[in-house]
Parts: C-alpha cells; sequence; structure tokens
C-alpha cells in the first residue's frame, strides 16, 4: 500500500479527532480516582482507563485502514508491518493534566516511513486545536505546518535573557533532582519557564511562537515525533542529546538562535558531558 505524508496525516487527524472525543467523553463522565487503571514506572506514572481506551481505538482505526503498518503505542502496543510504516501513539499526553481536570492534554500521532518521520497530529483535546505535520518535497520549507489549518511559523529572535523556554520533570525522583537543578541554574538566565505538562503540546507551541524553546530530559518518541515534526516543518530545530540524567535529551527551538538555547541547556547542566 503506498503511502503518500499528506494522506497518512490526513487518516492520523480523523482518527486522532475520534480518540480526542472519546478522551473527552470519559472526562465527561468521571473525574474519580477509579479512572486510574495501573501505575507504570513510578507510582507518580499513571495510567488511566482513558489512556488504554484511546490507544485502542487509535490502533483499530489505523490497522483497519492500513493492515500491513507497523505500530508502537505507548500503552503496549508494538506490532509489525510489512508496509514499511509505523505509526508512532501517544494516546493522551499530559495523563496527570487530564486526571487532574487540566486542560493541557493531547492525542498524538505520528506516522514514520521507513524509520523517517513524515506526518504527525497532535490535537489539543480540550481547546479544539488540531496541529497537523507532513513532509512534500515540492512545498516551501519541504513540506506543511497548520493548526486548524492555518500555516504555522515559530517566533522571532529574541536575545537568550528574553526567551521563553519549557521543560518537563520525569516521573523517577533521581532523575528529577538532576533536572531540577539544570532547571534552577537556567532560570536565572531566560525571560522564565514554563511546564505545562504535555510534551507534545509544549513542540507544537514552540510551532506556532508561543515558546522560544523547550528542553526536557527522558521524553520517549511517542511524546515528540509528531510534535517535532510540526516545529520542524514550522521553522524549528530538533535535536536529541545525552542528557544529565542517563537518558535522551530534547532541544526544540527555532533555526535562528538555536546553537544558543542548546549552550544554555549545556551551561545548564541538562547534558552529559
Ligand atoms: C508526559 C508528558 C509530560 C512530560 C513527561 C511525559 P504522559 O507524558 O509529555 O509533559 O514532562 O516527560 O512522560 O505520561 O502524560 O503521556
Ligand atoms: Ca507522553
Ligand atoms: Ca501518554
Amino acid at each position: 500500500m503506498t503511502a503518500q505524508p499528506r494522506e497518512l496525516a490526513d487518516l492520523a487527524l480523523k482518527v486522532a479527532q475520534e480518540a480526542a472525543a472519546l478522551v473527552l467523553d470519559h472526562k465527561a463522565r468521571g473525574g474519580g480516582s477509579d479512572w486510574v487503571a495501573d501505575t507504570k514506572s513510578s507510582d507518580v506514572d499513571v495510567v488511566t482507563l482513558a489512556d488504554r481506551a484511546s490507544e485502542d481505538l487509535i490502533r483499530d482505526r489505523l490497522l483497519s485502514a492500513r493492515p500491513d503498518d507497523a505500530l508502537l503505542g505507548e500503552e503496549g502496543d508494538d506490532v509489525v508491518g510489512t508496509s514499511g510504516v509505523r505509526w508512532i501513539v501517544d494516546p493522551i499526553d499530559g495523563t496527570v493534566n487530564f486526571l487532574y481536570g487540566l486542560p493541557e492534554f493531547s492525542v498524538s500521532i505520528a506516522a514514520e516511513v521507513d524509520g523517517e518521520v513524515v506526518a504527525g497530529v497532535v490535537l489539543d483535546a480540550a481547546k479544539e486545536r488540531s496541529y497537523v505535520g507532513f513532509v512534500d518535497a515540492g512545498l516551501p520549507g519541504g513540506g506543511a505546518a497548520t493548526r486548524n489549518g492555518v500555516p504555522l511559523a515559530v517566533r522571532g529572535p529574541a536575545p537568550v535573557s528574553q526567551r521563553l523556554l519549557a521543560t518537563g520533570f520525569s516521573y523517577s525522583a533521581e532523575k528529577r533532582a538532576v533536572q531540577a537543578a539544570a532547571t534552577a541554574r537556567m532560570l536565572p538566565l531566560v525571560r522564565d519557564i514554563r511546564r505545562h505538562g504535555s510534551c507534545a503540546l509544549e513542540l507544537c507551541h514552540v510551532a506556532e511562537g508561543a515558546l522560544d524553546g523547550y528542553v526536557e530530559e527522558g521524553v520517549n518518541l511517542w511524546d515528540f515525533a509528531a510534535g517535532g515534526l510540526i516545529a520542524r516543518l514550522a521553522g524549528a530545530q530538533l535535536v536529541v542529546l545525552p542528557g544529565a540524567g542517563g537518558t535522551d535529551l530534547v532541544v526544540c527551538g527555532p533555526d535562528h538562535g538555536f546553537e544558543e538555547l542548546v549552550a544554555l541547556a549545556r551551561k545548564s547542566g541538562f547534558t552529559r558531558e
């Protein structure tokens, strides 16, 4: 089955919209501690019934439409395929926000072809914003990145001291101690630091010019595959570096001034030297 990035993005958007509706329906019906189905890497790393239902729906819809594709999902799916396409799914990015009734959570679906991410959708369920990106060599900039159909562009240049950055914290207490120390060193050097609680949305905020950059250690491919593509197509760069806590560090920011952002992350102690 052929795979045009734009078609993969269209399918991902349709499926993400259905998954977001399901997640919002869970939210409307519940809110109690019985939502928590399990814990994962630590006691504060929870999975809700809605995470599982969303991943089930996304897997079923994508693989019914494209049965030969592979799929990797945060909640356990690892389906082998033969088409060269692999879907990468975070059924709710920002589960803790979702659990507490905070609005920053999203459904994130990316598609790789032969190991390269070529399409991505991040659906901001509560705000009904659809971020979509796909590569297309025929388009200026090598592809399109949009929010509700409107093209996105990163923020203009700013000195490091005036940049608004975002970060996030791991579910591991040990790694958090390292992240907290690096964040404390970075804070006096920039305009301010936000922690919204959904990596996929933080990357979309970089894409739409609502942040000057994002730095976080310990995120996984399902957190940043779709949002990272959208940010890059809107004029950002994204690198994965060895993090000070022993796992991958993602740094994303506009092309202009990107080297300064990486240097700031290093100087603050986010990287392992
Ligand atoms: C988490 C969110 C959060 C980030 C964590 C991620 P989850 O994903 O993206 O912003 O700080 O590192 O694990 O668990 O809500 O899917
Ligand atoms: Ca996530
Ligand atoms: Ca998740």
